[in-house]
């Protein structure tokens, strides 16, 4: 039975994605700092349900602790590591840039420093559509250059790919980084939009609305998103033995066994618009309060899923309106409003 270890599973979408490989029969072992970015108790709530499972066990520890991290994956030798911690959200990067040097690079470091050592069959990482920074062209497809990062957060998840490169390149370590695009669903993050803003709606107080919602984001429902990382899992990248080997559009390395792909909707949505459908969830209208864009934002992202589907077979789909309504629902069933 294939075991994987989650890192973040606490989080929001490692905590779907362990949902999913277990419903499928696999093992899985987790690994959660438990960090107060957010509201502590959604994160003991998803590792509670997941410990209803008898296939699932669980470490408390923080990536930067090398020592815990790697006593876990020597006890527990993983065939497949997926690495979601991190410090996530791109605005929190202007108040605690440290946190992401911790996190995302010595914290990464760690991860792939254990992948090395077990010779792991796959490591899967997070990276993110920030990494596309000021680029323009759209969709955002993994072939272009990504040498405009706005923020450290995209920064961080840059250097990431880069790391991830070297050790995949020098220790022929299969490697695939995610490029997600704003992820959202039931068990969602507080400090992110679509929660803001249904909290916002439902308690009758105003919501911040950036570049007076002229900004567009190709939103990426979790249960779509964590399919199309279970699809990956088994579609390890084999290092090229010659350019022919690498089809077009394909973001293979020539020199290792290693790929970025996208994992987004392929369909950008306006703010307003999405607006629109959180208050028609809620049967309320919002308290718009227009804003210029923020430092470090972008106006928009738009994936190109070709190479996703191309791996796969698979491209999310879930329509932004159907996912807002499956949102609303939990929200309100969870904090009883
Ligand atoms: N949600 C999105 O829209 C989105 C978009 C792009 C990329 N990502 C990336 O996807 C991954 C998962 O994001 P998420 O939305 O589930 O975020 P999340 O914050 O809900 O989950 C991250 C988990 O990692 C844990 N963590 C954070 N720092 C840690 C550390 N130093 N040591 C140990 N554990 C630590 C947290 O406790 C949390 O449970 C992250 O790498 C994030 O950067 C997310």
């Amino acid at each position: 039975m294939t075991k994987v270890l989650v890192t973040g599973s606490a989080g929001f979408i490692g905590y779907h994605l362990s949902q999913l490989l277990l419903e499928e029969g696999l093992r899985v072992v987790g690994y959660d700092g438990m960090t107060d970015y957010y509201d502590v108790r959604l994160k003991e709530r998803r590792h509670q349900m997941l410990l209803q499972h008898a296939h699932f066990t669980c470490k408390e520890g923080m990536l930067e602790d090398f020592e815990t991290l790697h006593a876990l994956a020597l006890a527990e030798r993983p065939d497949v590591i997926v690495h979601l911690a991190a410090q996530a959200g791109v605005r929190y990067s202007l108040e605690n840039p440290r946190a992401y040097v911790d996190a995302n690079l010595i914290g990464t470091f760690n991860v792939m420093e254990c992948a090395r050592e077990l010779g792991v069959q796959h490591l899967l990482m997070a990276s993110t559509s920030s990494v596309y920074g000021a680029n323009t062209a759209m969709p955002f497809d993994e072939g272009q250059k990504v040498d405009t990062p706005l923020t450290l957060y995209a920064a961080t998840k840059k250097a990431n790919e880069a790391m991830a490169h070297s050790y995949a390149h020098l220790w022929n370590l299969p490697t695939t980084m995610f490029r997600f695009f704003t992820v959202y669903g039931p068990w969602g993050r507080p400090d992110m939009a679509l929660f803001k803003f249904t909290r916002g709606i439902l308690e009758g107080t105003p919501i911040d609305v950036y570049n007076d919602g002229e900004m567009y984001r190709d939103f990426t429902y979790v249960t779509d998103l964590v399919r199309g990382i279970r699809l990956l899992i088994d579609a390890a990248p084999v290092r090229p033995e010659s350019p022919e080997d690498i089809a077009p559009g394909d973001s293979l390395s020539p020199v290792a066994p290693f790929r970025v792909v996208n994992i987004g909707n392929g369909e950008k949505v306006r703010l307003a618009d999405f607006v629109d459908a959180i208050e028609a969830e809620c049967g309320r209208a919002a308290m718009r309060n227009y804003l210029p864009i923020q430092p470090g934002d972008v106006p928009a992202t738009w994936a190109d899923t070709a190479l996703l589907q191309s791996l796969t077979g698979y491209a999310p789909q879930t329509p932004f309106r159907e996912g807002v309504a499956r949102f609303v629902a939990w929200y309100r069933e969870y904090y009883r409003v």
